[in-house]
């Protein structure tokens, strides 16, 4: 598909303004949220993402009314009269996120029971789902797996339970917020992860009527009410993409103002951004990032569950990490395989060498089970452009990021998988003046060059 490929001529300095919406790791998951309301909710700053889109097919396949509303970025969802879909239909978003785990709290409570296609997502370890189902259980539901997804049953109101995770999961945490909602009783839940997007939905269950108490030691209790409402929510902006953007700015040595990004949900970023050599100034509307002059300096860098430094900030900022001088030090202690989009950096010219030992002190399940979780950058290096193929979201945009860095020209495949998790990104790259080039396009005049046009004397 030749649509799905992108001539990238790396080389200049990204430079502008964009603007971020909310964030893709929590807008599905409010959307799925609203079928817990008996009223309509009215959800704004939603980014146009695949992952947004995914949901909003799969609700309205449960009989859940979506609109656009009036502002910018609004969807109205009305989930007044929810009903059962058909299997073959829910079947056919099999492979396509993650999100549809988190319908079986809501669908139970509406239905009774839920039917949950194969998962998609990206693939950067081997993601499995044990903690969503082993909870599921708790609560009292049954599960029955199928070749062609999962199903699964309430007899009776589901009940709440004392859970405690084996890890901090993000999706489990939000799985059991969405189900303990409306449980009977009380549902404590202990090393839950309290990522801000996890806050963020406990902000819109408490605006429809729900009870959640979150504990300063990871501990979140939620005390199960008979009913909630719709509510009325902007979503909080995504810092990941903000992060993205920053990395930008920092390896094609640019200047990149990003409106909607916000300084709290991001501090961790902003000083490990500080101490490679970013510059960054914050204001109410949002945060200037740009290289600030000199060497970028090496670091030492660990990933970690929230308030760590987060996992997907580590591939974007990896490929700046090529440009600083010394040896940096990446610990990717969340997932398993996050590391192997480095091979496509070395080949353009990097030199990252990846380990199977912990190199860093983080508690880490990775180490004692041989994955290539660690990697040295030794830089700085000069990247050439070079054939890429896209592996998942966060390396997509981190090849972006390098090819643009680069000198000469890159062709990328399967960029359509950015659309997953970056809104128009390509009228991003426009916007911060990158030469990018879809094939069968003319290509970019640049600024100063003339254009080739036939004007009148
Ligand atoms: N895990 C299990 N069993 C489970 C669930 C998780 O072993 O049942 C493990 C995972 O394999 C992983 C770790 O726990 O090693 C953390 O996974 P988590 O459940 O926290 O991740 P997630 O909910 O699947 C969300 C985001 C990810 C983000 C992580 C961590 C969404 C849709 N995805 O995934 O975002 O990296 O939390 O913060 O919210 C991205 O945006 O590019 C992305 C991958």
């Amino acid at each position: 598909m030749t649509d799905d490929v992108l001539l990238v001529h790396g080389g200049n300095p990204l430079e502008g303004e964009i603007r971020v919406r909310g964030a893709k790791n929590l807008v599905p998951k409010a959307m799925v949220a609203a079928l817990l309301g008996q009223g309509p909710s009215r959800l704004r700053n939603v980014p146009d993402i695949r992952d947004v889109k995914v949901v909003r097919g799969l609700l309205q396949l449960h009989g859940v009314t979506v609109r656009i509303g009036d502002e910018d970025g609004e969807l109205i969802l009305d989930p007044s009269h929810v009903e059962s879909a058909n299997v073959a239909d829910i079947d056919a978003h099999a492979g396509s996120s993650r999100i549809p785990i988190l319908f079986c709290g809501p669908l139970l409570h509406r239905l009774g029971h839920a039917f949950i296609p194969g998962l998609g997502g990206c693939d950067i370890g081997g993601r499995p789902v044990d903690f969503h189902f082993e909870v599921l259980r708790q609560f009292g539901a049954t599960i029955e797996k199928h070749p062609q997804g999962t199903y699964l049953v309430a007899q009776q109101r589901l009940r709440g339970t004392r859970i405690e995770l084996p890890y901090p999961s993000v999706g489990a945490t939000e799985q059991v917020l969405l189900t303990a909602v409306l449980a009977e009783g009380v549902t404590e839940l202990r090393n839950a992860a309290i990522e801000p997007e996890i806050v963020d939905l406990i902000c819109v269950l408490q605006k429809m009527g729900a009870i959640i108490t979150l504990g300063t030691d990871r501990t979140i209790l939620i005390t199960g009410v008979d009913e909630l409402g719709g509510y009325n929510h902007r979503a909080l902006p995504d810092r990941l993409e903000a992060a993205s953007w920053a990395c930008a700015a920092l390896a094609t040595k640019g200047d990149i103002y990003v409106r909607g990004a916000r300084q709290l949900e991001m501090m961790t970023f902003l000083n490990t951004f500080r101490k490679v050599g970013g510059a960054f100034e914050v204001d109410d509307e949002g945060i200037r990032f740009w290289h600030s002059g000199g060497e970028l300096k090496a670091i030492a860098l660990e990933t970690d569950v929230h308030p760590g430094f987060q996992t997907d900030w580590q591939q974007p900022l990896v490929v700046a990490l090529t440009q600083a001088t010394g040896l940096s030090i990446v610990h990717e202690t969340v997932y398993e395989s996050r590391l192997g989009f480095t091979g496509a950096l070395n080949q353009m010219g990097a030199h990252i060498q990846l380990y199977s030992e912990c190199l860093g002190a983080t508690p880490c399940r990775f180490g004692a089970r041989n994955f290539q979780h660690s990697a040295v950058v030794s830089g700085p290096s000069k990247l050439i452009g070079s054939e890429l193929v896209i592996p998942d979201l966060r390396g997509g945009f981190s090849y972006l990021i390098a090819a643009l860095a680069a000198e000469g020209t890159s062709t990328v495949h399967g960029i359509d998988l950015i659309n997953r998790g970056y809104e128009n990104f390509m009228d991003k790259l426009r916007d911060l003046g990158a030469h990018v080039e879809l094939p069968g396009e003319l290509p970019p005049v640049a600024a100063g060059e003339p254009s080739g046009e036939l004007v009148d004397a």
